[in-house]
């Protein structure tokens, strides 16, 4: 049996502590499909499509793991690519409430799915996209945080 992951969330951009998480899924799973979602609620900086060429970019030549972008609930997109488990990675206490809901609506929705929580490496817990793109944002380097492709990316988008 093929042991399908979804690795969901808005990617915005790829961090290492994405690219950590991604890899420690790929020890309990024979695929990963890592998914941006289209329909995120915020604003995001990057379009779906930049979000899914910078994974791409950085998950290049791993086996086991794909990229996939989609629209509407997470849980038609696991049945349509046959996943039984969702991943996401919690980094702090404060992570755990908005979690749990999306855990216990996900089930509610489709009772085969599990959710899976996964903890980054110690020195990757701090980092979130939102941090990366204020830093950026503001003139900061994040080089330490992020692929290079993805540093370019920012520096780009911010006219750095
Ligand atoms: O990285 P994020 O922004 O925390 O990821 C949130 C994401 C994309 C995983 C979540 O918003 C989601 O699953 N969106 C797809 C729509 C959906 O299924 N919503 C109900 C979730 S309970």
């Amino acid at each position: 049996m093929t042991r399908v992951a979804v690795y969901p969330g808005s990617f915005d951009p790829v961090t290492h502590g994405h690219e950590d998480l991604v890899r420690r899924c790929r020890r309990f799973a024979d695929r990963v499909v890592v998914a941006v979602a289209r329909d995120g609620t915020k604003a995001p900086l990057f379009t779906a499509d930049e979000r899914v060429a910078l994974l791409e970019t950085v998950l290049k030549g791993e086996a086991g793991i794909e990229v996939r972008s989609f629209d509407g609930l997470l849980v038609d997109f696991a049945r349509e690519i046959n996943a039984t488990m969702v991943v996401r990675g919690v980094r702090a206490v404060s992570d755990f409430e908005y979690e749990f809901q999306m855990a216990y609506m996900n089930r509610e929705l489709w009772h085969e799915l599990e959710t899976v929580f996964l903890v980054p490496g110690l020195h990757l817990t701090f980092l979130s996209s939102s941090l990366v793109r204020e830093v950026a944002r503001l003139g900061g380097d994040v080089s330490q945080f992020v692929h290079p492709e993805v540093n370019r990316a920012l520096r780009a988008k911010f006219g750095a």
